[in-house]
Parts: C-alpha cells; structure tokens; sequence
C-alpha cells in the first residue's frame, strides 16, 4: 500500500481503436489502468471514422475505472497531482461553438477519402513550398484535407462555417474542450506536437501560418474557422480542469500527440535519440534537437516537443498500418481470434514462401507518399499457406521501417546506434529479429511498455512540479535488449 506521501499523476491515453486513464508513481511505474474499446466505423472503402461523443465517453468511464483500482488499492484521489492527455493525431473534429455539438463523425487519420482533394491542390498550386512552412507534404493524412472534405461535403458543416461558429479541433482539443465543459468554460487549445499534424502551424514560429491558410484555402476562407490557440505541451494554468465525474476539479497540465509522448516516455530527450512505436499504424522519430530538418527523403518534420518555451523537433517517418494489417488478418479474413496467434502463425512457417503483401489499406504513407496505393499481395502460389501471408504482414512493416530509417540517416547525417521500440507488435520476438536483421543495429525495448501514456504523465508532471528535470526521469526504468 502507498505511503501517505506518495504523488501520482494520471495520464489520459486517447489511441485509434481504444481509449485508456492511467495513473503513475513517481517512478513512472502504472499503478492503475483501465482501458475501452469504442467503434469503428467504416461507411465506405477508404473512409475511417469515430464518433467523437463516443470518444469522450470512453475516457470518462476510463477514468472512473482506473481510479476505483486506484482506490482500491488504498491510494487516495488527492495524491493525483495532474493529469496529461496523448492522443491519435490528425483526426478532424468540427464542432459549433455556440452549443459545443460535433457536426460530423471524426474524420481519422487513417481515412483516404480525401485523396482527390490532395491530387487537386498538387495539380492547382503545386507541391513545392508546404514542407518548408509546415514540415509535411500534402496528402489526405494531415487534418487539413478533412476539414477541407467536411466544408465542401457536408451542409451542416457549411451552414455553421457561414455563420462564423465553425470550431476546429484534433482529438486533444476536442477531449479537452469537452473534459473542461464545452462551451461554457470555452477551453480551446493545442499543443504544438498536434497543431504540427494539421498542415496549418508554421513549423519554426509554432504559432498558424497565414501562408498555409491562404494556400490551403481551396474554396473555403479557412481563417473564417476558428482554430484552437498553439499552447505549450506542458503547462500549470491554460489546460483547464476536469468538470465531472470522479476527478471533478482536476487540473489537466500536459497534451502531447501520441509519438511524441511515445518519445518523451522512452526518454529520447536529445538530439540523436528515436523511436519506433508499433501500434495501429507505426511509427518513427527522430529527435533533431532545437532546430527543424527539412527532409529531402519523404520524411515529416514534427515537434517533439515543447516544454518551456523552446520546442525540440523530430523527422518523422510513418507507416500507415502495422498493428492494423494484424487486425485485418483477424478481423476481415479470420485468421484468429488473438493477436499473439498471428505471431505463431508466421512463426509456424520457415520463411515468407516469396509472398511479399504491401499493406497499403490507407495509401503508402512515408517515405513514398502514394495517396491511392492500395494494399497489393505478390508472390501466391499453390505453396502459399495462411502462415506465409500472416509473416508478409509482420514483414511490411519492418521493410517500411528500413526504408524510413535509410531515409532518416540521410536527412540527419547520422547513422542510429540503437532503435528503441514499444507498442504491441514489439512484443512479437519474430517481428522484432526480423527488423533487427533489416536494420542492422541493436533493437531495445522498454521492460515497462507503457511508454506513450507515461510521456503525457510527464508532460503533466513536469507542469505540477512532479519531476524536475530530464536527468531525474532519465534514472527511471529500465531496457532489454530483443
Ligand atoms: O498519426 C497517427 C497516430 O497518432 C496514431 O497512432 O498509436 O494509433 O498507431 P496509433
């Protein structure tokens, strides 16, 4: 049982296919956790949505979850000193912001409906000047091409746009505005790790581009939607505080998008460290320190993040899909009712029988940016069995991720010394051998796997005085070699 002296922080998880509350000790070890699925809806080939009410309810039951353990365990609610929230990035939300009512589902990440969009702004206003204001070439994973569909597409939308009430938000705004009250209290912020996911900040000034607004304009004023002020990722007063449910009054002190928070949780808090997250999709980042790399490799430039004032940047590469190519076996062809059993699936054949699957369900994200890419197997014959196809699935994502990183060493300069990996398909030892022998360089992973709720823990805890400096956190946990 705790001591009465101990402090927690609770850390909201908001990921594609599940929402998650957990709460840290200071030795950023979860003590509590409580996890929920919510739906996916998929009204059309291509098309990926969430209904963002659901969403929030999600993390409510979450929390209230989490903290009976938590009180269970003969902890006490006050010892919680702040809460952080990470979130699935780019996912659109539109919302009036004289009744706080979302117009439309969340249009997510994933979703390629708007790659007509893409092809059109390319074709109209060429493709050359986005990466250098806002570090991302245009294409439909970005927020700005979903909000650019739900204006042209949906009246709804287009009637509250033309009466000058349109709110824009990605996840973290949303969750925030919502968690806070709505419209009454009106809390509408981001952080620069979400805001740099929209194609809308300038990616130097941290603060919307006028350039990219007018750029992105289409047929639409986009300075006539209102978009959430650009707030740091840690911060005592301007995240508001919990209006219901068991936490009521709690402040909220930290917000970093999800890889970012994956960063900040396997501390690669300098310049030259990374991470590979395999989760729904996958992702890597590579800290660059206090200056933003422009690449020329097809890579993004992010920000990793920004506690004080002085944001640290990273060159992202991402991958559409690696967790989710699982799910699909499962899920859409039947494979297993259990993930780890697509793993001894791929384990039960020796190699991948020539079959080769690109799993380009959302388009091919980075380095090659192929908007209308879709999922491809080569390489069937008789000999092919489910156990090859379950092995190509695991492959995709490490040849993806050997692309990236050639593609990093050159942007950066520097060859990686090490990889260090989290999310689920880092629990599988053939997939972590398999990038390993792609890559070359020792893979490491964390023993406590909970790397992306514990980055947001400690953007909040950063806030609340929690943890003072990065050497304190960097003594903390521990990696094994895979
Ligand atoms: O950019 C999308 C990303 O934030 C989603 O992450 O964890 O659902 O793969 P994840």
């Amino acid at each position: 049982m705790a001591g009465k002296e101990e402090v927690f922080v609770g850390s909201i998880d908001q990921g594609t296919t599940s929402s998650r509350f957990l709460i840290f000790d200071t030795a950023g070890e979860p003590v509590a956790v409580h996890q929920e699925e919510f739906t996916q809806i998929y009204p059309n080939p291509g098309w990926h949505e969430h209904d963002p009410e659901e969403i929030v309810r999600s993390v409510e039951n979450c929390i209230e979850g989490a903290l009976k353990i938590f009180e269970k365990d003969g902890h006490s609610k006050d010892s919680i000193k702040a809460i952080g929230i990470t979130n699935q990035r780019e996912t659109t939300v539109v919302w009036d912001t004289t009744t706080g009512e979302a117009l439309h589902n969340a249009i997510v990440w994933t979703d390629t409906r708007t790659a007509g969009i893409a092809r059109e702004l390319k074709a109209q206003k060429g493709s050359d000047k986005t990466m250098n204001i806002c570090g991302e070439p245009i294409s439909s994973y970005p927020s700005a091409t979903k909000l650019l569909w739900l204006l042209k597409n949906v009246e709804k939308v287009r009637k509250v746009y033309e009466a000058g009430n349109l709110a824009f938000g990605t996840i973290d705004t949303w969750l925030t505005y919502k968690l806070n009250g709505g419209p009454e209290k009106n809390i509408f912020v981001s952080d620069p790790t979400n805001a740099s996911r929209t194609m809308f900040m300038d990616i130097r000034k941290l603060q919307y581009s006028d350039e990219m607004l007018e750029f992105l304009s289409y047929e639409f004023d986009l300075k006539k939607v209102h978009m959430p002020k650009i707030v740091r990722s840690a911060d005592k007063e301007v995240y508001g505080k919990l209006s219901s449910g068991p936490l009521k009054g709690f402040p909220i002190m930290g917000c970093l998008g999800d890889q970012s928070a994956a960063l900040v949780g396997q501390k690669g808090f300098e310049a030259g460290s990374a991470k590979n997250t395999y989760g729904t999709g996958c992702f890597l980042l590579y800290n660059t320190g206090d200056k933003p790399i422009i690449s020329t490799h097809g890579l993004l430039t992010t920000v990793a993040f920004d506690f004080d004032g002085k944001p640290v940047y990273a060159l992202e590469g991402s991958i559409a899909v690696a967790g989710s190519g699982v799910k699909f076996l499962m899920n859409n062809l039947g494979f297993s009712q259990a993930s780890h059993k697509i793993t001894e699936l791929a384990e039960s054949v020796p190699d991948n029988g020539g079959l080769v699957f690109v799993t380009a369900f959302s388009g091919l994200f980075a380095p090659y940016w192929i908007d209308d890419a879709h999922g491809t197997m080569f390489g069937i014959t008789h000999h092919t069995e489910r156990g090859h196809i379950a092995r190509a699935t695991l492959e995709a994502v490490c040849f993806q991720t050997k692309a990236i990183l050639d593609a990093m060493q050159k942007d950066s300069g520097h060859e990686l010394k090490e990889l260090k990996v989290d999310g689920g398909m880092s629990n599988s030892a053939l997939c972590m051998q398999t990038q390993a022998d792609l890559v070359g360089i020792p893979i490491v992973r964390p023993k406590m796997r909970e790397t992306t709720a514990l980055g947001a823990a400690i953007a909040a805890g950063f806030a609340s005085g929690v943890w003072k400096s990065f050497d304190e956190l960097r003594e903390k946990g521990e990696w094994e070699d895979v």
